[in-house]
């Protein structure tokens, strides 16, 4: 089949320059040698994130100026609630000013709620933050990940799915009353922005549903995992990417979603509920305390009508299969230079196993850590670690936990780089891979308590 190019023209650009080696060293070295403290600057193609740094379409920006920034009440709010219920088929949205705003309302009431003696939530995978506001509620967050996941060099279709044996397990040994929730993460985030096949997500959610327990869904990345439903599910091919996000909204009554990412805007989230009214105004009251009132949380309403654009944006099939097409292109591109991958790619990033590059340097020296360190100083590349740095300690023993896998992720911004730009960061970290043996682990020298990933500092071990 001939290669689609993008299906969009450029309008505006924003000017980005490679500095010297010397000058990244002390950038770095300013740093922490911690990419997250860098001034962006500093960078030249940025794969720290998806997450709030896509860029706009000229829709979503005539739709800001037509925006009501009314403090109660606005119409940017209600457009954003009809768009979500058209969506995703939930008649009440509460407006967060970005995803873990969502989590932190929805969360602890959740676990209030449910006045379990020993409360768990059950996932494919928590992101992090999500881990976080389940802790900080006083609940624990354990996953059921397919095993299929952590063999990065084996194709699989879908290794965000569920390993369905082990959530029966789990449902079995907490008892159903001591499970707040089941949290589908769509797509996977951790393993890889890997799909949850359709056929998955209705199996667990049928396991939790019978026994009782609410559904969420993490919807952060749907329009992606629809996607990938609709390219390799049986019989999905020819539906509406629409339909199927419907199919996929109808396993939960309630959705938690970072509008950052498949919002396609730079800032937002929120929670939606099928039809629990007493949920939705509990979850209400939260929002008017931290976010804001109910009708804004904490965004503006030209963040909102933004929204309301994107989440339809986000369905548009060619978008999509340009979107996937370019993960999977810089993924082609490592894997031909020999540099091991989690294979298939997923659909926001290409996640390197740096276990498998690295073989030398042990977990808890942060081998994808040191892999984004040194790609950034050969090349200006960011990267970031999606391993046991950014999985933190056992919150009950404070030992370090061992993440399943030890990734470094380039993370795509969406309709940001061309794919000049992936060829520039695929020779790069081919140039890197070639000196593996001599990259050294790294060493804390300041360690917060909480997500610690974002803010630690570090040395190289052995200096
Ligand atoms: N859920 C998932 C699956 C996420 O990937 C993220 C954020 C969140 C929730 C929290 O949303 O950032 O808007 O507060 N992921 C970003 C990332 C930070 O880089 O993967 P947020």
């Amino acid at each position: 089949m001939k290669r689609i190019p993008e299906p969009f023209r450029i309008k505006t650009i924003e000017r980005i320059a490679l500095t010297t080696r010397a000058h990244r060293e002390q950038a770095l070295l300013d740093a922490g040698l911690n990419p997250f403290l860098l001034r962006s600057d500093d960078v030249f193609i940025d794969l720290l994130t998806d997450s709030g740094s896509g860029a706009m379409s000229d829709r979503q920006w005539a739709a800001m100026m037509a925006a009501d920034e009314a403090y109660a009440g606005s119409r940017s709010y209600y457009r954003l609630a009809d768009t979500i219920e058209k969506v995703f088929g939930h008649r009440h949205t509460v407006p967060a000013h970005q995803g873990r705003g969502a989590e932190q309302l929805l969360y602890p009431e959740l676990v209030k709620r449910r006045g379990a003696k020993q409360p768990v939530f059950l996932s494919n995978f928590h992101f992090d933050t999500t881990k976080l506001h389940i802790e900080l509620a006083g609940a624990r967050a354990l996953n059921a990940l397919t095993k299929e996941a952590l063999d990065t060099a084996t194709y699989h279709d879908w290794k965000g799915n569920f390993d369905l044996e082990e959530l029966a397990r789990l449902i079995e040994t907490h008892g159903a009353a001591n499970v707040v929730a089941l949290v589908a993460t769509v797509t996977c985030n951790t393993s890889g922005g890997q799909p949850v096949a359709l056929a998955n997500l209705r199996a667990a959610s049928q396991l939790a549903r019978e026994a009782g327990i609410p559904v969420v869904i993490d919807a952060t990345r749907f329009a992606e995992n629809a996607w990938f439903i609709r390219e390799r599910e049986a019989g999905q091919a020819q539906r509406e990417v629409a339909d199927i996000v419907r199919d996929m909204m109808a396993c939960a009554d309630i959705a938690v979603m970072s509008s950052k990412k498949d919002g396609l805007v730079n800032i937002g989230g929120f929670c939606s509920f099928r039809d629990d009214q007493d949920l939705f105004r509990a979850v209400q009251e939260r929002c008017v305390v931290s976010e804001g009132f109910i009708t804004y949380g904490g965004l503006a309403g030209r963040d909102m009508e933004a929204l309301a654009v994107g989440l339809e944006e986000a369905m548009d099939a060619d978008y999509l299969r340009y979107r996937v097409g370019q993960v999977a292109y810089l993924g082609e591109r490592l894997r031909a230079q020999g540099i091991p991958i989690q294979h298939p790619t997923g659909g926001h990033a290409v996640f390197v196993d740096a276990a498998a590059l690295l073989p030398h340097l042990p977990a808890d020296s942060f081998p994808a850590h040191a892999l984004a360190c040194e790609l950034y100083l050969e090349a200006g590349v960011r990267a970031v670690e999606i391993g046991s740095l950014l999985l933190g300690r056992d919150p009950v023993t404070g030992l370090q936990e061992k993440a399943p896998l030890e990734s470094m992720r380039l993370t795509i911004p969406r309709r940001v780089y061309t794919n000049d730009h992936m060829d520039y960061v695929a020779d790069a970290l081919a140039e890197v891979a070639r000196r593996a043996a001599r990259i050294r682990g790294m060493v804390f020298t300041y360690e917060p308590a909480l997500l610690r990933n974002f803010t630690a500092r570090f040395r190289w071990a052995g200096d």
